[in-house]
């Protein structure tokens, strides 16, 4: 596959699995997670999927496309796992629904830190919560679920809580 293939396939499994997420926790209160900011562009699609909710922002800069830039007490800058631990009693079973897409083109590096961070979400999640991950999360509390239709495996990692 080339670059481009990758990319395609990429956002096409964000954009599924992100449209099926809100449709199964559309019953299900609580704050949406954004883990990794970039450009914004999931950001855009979280909000945009849910209006009526707090989409949480976690990422080392704030540095997305000037028309995606969360409001300032919804992002929280610095790195995520100290980040996610400071946050543990604010959102204690609270969260509908997490986002995981961080990291960099280190795919290594990005499985040792989605491990870190799966512990940390599990206090966090409200019962039947879903996870939505660019990165495999290992956390044995956790259902892997089927992707929808037209995700690549390697792609995309769906979970609930
Ligand atoms: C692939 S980008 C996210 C892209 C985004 N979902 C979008 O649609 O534009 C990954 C993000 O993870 C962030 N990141 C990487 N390691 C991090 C860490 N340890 N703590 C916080 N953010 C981190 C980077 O700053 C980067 O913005």
């Amino acid at each position: 596959m080339s670059r481009l293939d990758v990319f395609i396939a990429r956002m096409t499994a964000q954009a599924k699995c992100l449209n099926w997420g809100a449709e199964d926790i559309r019953d299900l209160p609580g704050p949406v997670f954004e883990l990794g900011l970039g450009n914004g562009r999931t950001y855009d699609h979280l909000r945009k999927l849910f209006p009526d909710r707090d989409v949480i922002v976690f990422d080392l800069s704030g540095k997305s496309h000037p028309d995606c830039i969360p409001p300032e007490e919804n992002l929280i800058l610095g790195d995520v796992v100290e980040n996610l631990e400071k946050v543990q009693s604010r959102f204690k079973g609270q969260v509908a629904l997490v986002h995981a897409d961080i990291g960099n083109h280190d795919l290594a590096a990005n499985e040792a830190l989605g491990r870190i961070i799966s512990p940390l979400l599990v206090p966090m999640m409200r019962p039947k919560g879903i996870i939505v991950s660019t990165d495999r999360y290992y956390q044995d509390d956790w259902e892997t679920l089927e992707l929808p239709e037209g995700v690549d495996p390697v792609e995309g990692f769906l979970y609930r809580a």
